[in-house]
């Protein structure tokens, strides 16, 4: 659904680590407060190249007294997010959200589990504090996978450290963490979980995903995945973004990500 655009104010874009920044940026008090999993669509305020807005993820969100601020954590991947990394203190963005649902809290689960590849790294870390804030999860109850290729590629554990007591990390190379992939991390981990008390959280490249999925096949893990696919409008007009998901008698349907998704049930994901 297409909400009122924001125009926010940029008080901070620094690069992080090399192709990675943190943006924070200044907003009307109208701003919904987002839930984690929710995203935003944003774009130069004035610029017609590139004319489309891009997806990323609320990463952290504060209401003051006069406005509210997010936190956007994104990789330059092209075009669009090497604009955005070029933007200095008091430039203007266009801003549409919070878009999309967000991912379900199960309060009946005893272990919380989050994989992340790469800047997956982003939701599920609001989805850490908020679950942390609210009491639902201690730090003792929330181990934390995170994927990467390389060490360059790992962003945001400091922040995760304040809240998840067990941290493994895995990239492909072995230059930080053990070398290997975050979903055979959880797997060889996985007969320490109860599946009945355990509720994963997902986020990453497709491939991750569609991993992560193999392996829970024939389990009775309970996961939500978000996905990451290309958007054009970002609020289910152009249908650019649907993807094969299966509804609850089996049968195959199509879903837009940015309107009914980001976030689905692992296993109602169809891959082709
Ligand atoms: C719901 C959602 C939340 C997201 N959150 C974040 C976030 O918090 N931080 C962040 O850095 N990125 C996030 N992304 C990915 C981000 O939107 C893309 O990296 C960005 O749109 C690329 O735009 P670009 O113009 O820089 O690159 P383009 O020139 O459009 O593309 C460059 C390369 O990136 C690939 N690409 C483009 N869009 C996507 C996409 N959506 N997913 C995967 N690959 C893509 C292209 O295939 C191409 O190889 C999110 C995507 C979605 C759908
Ligand atoms: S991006 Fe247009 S419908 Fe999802």
């Amino acid at each position: 659904m297409a909400k009122e655009i924001f125009i926010g104010e940029i008080v901070s874009n620094e690069e992080i680590q090399k192709e990675f920044f943190l943006m924070k940026v200044k907003l009307d008090l109208s701003f919904d407060d987002p839930q984690p999993g929710q995203f935003i669509m944003i774009r130069i305020a004035g610029l017609n190249d590139p004319f489309l807005s891009r997806p990323i993820s609320i990463y952290s969100f504060s209401r003051g007294k006069n406005y509210c601020t997010i936190e956007l954590l994104y990789r330059v991947a092209g075009k669009g997010t090497r604009v955005l990394a070029g933007l200095i203190k008091s430039s203007q963005v266009e801003i549409n959200g919070p878009l999309g649902g967000s991912f379900e809290i199960k309060a009946d689960k005893k272990q919380i589990i989050f994989i992340a590849g790469g800047i997956g790294i982003a939701p599920l870390s609001l989805l850490a504090k908020q679950l942390y804030r609210s009491g639902c999860s201690s730090k003792e109850s929330m181990s934390f996978y995170l994927g990467a290729k390389t060490a360059d590629a790992i962003v945001g554990l400091d922040k995760l450290q304040k809240l998840c007591y067990n941290i493994n990390v895995r990239t492909d190379d072995g230059s930080f963490g053990r070398k290997g992939l975050v979903t055979e991390a959880f797997q060889k981990d996985m007969k320490k979980y109860s599946a009945t008390d355990t509720m994963i959280y997902a986020c990453g490249p497709k491939a991750m995903v569609k991993a992560l999925s193999k392996i829970l096949t024939g389990t009775k893990f309970h996961c939500q995945a978000s996905l990451e696919e290309r958007m054009a409008c970002g609020t289910g007009a152009c249908v650019g973004c649907a993807v094969g998901i299966k509804d609850n008698k089996g049968n195959l349907t199509y879903k837009r990500v940015c309107a009914d998704g980001p976030v689905f049930d692992i296993r109602q994901i169809v891959w082709e």
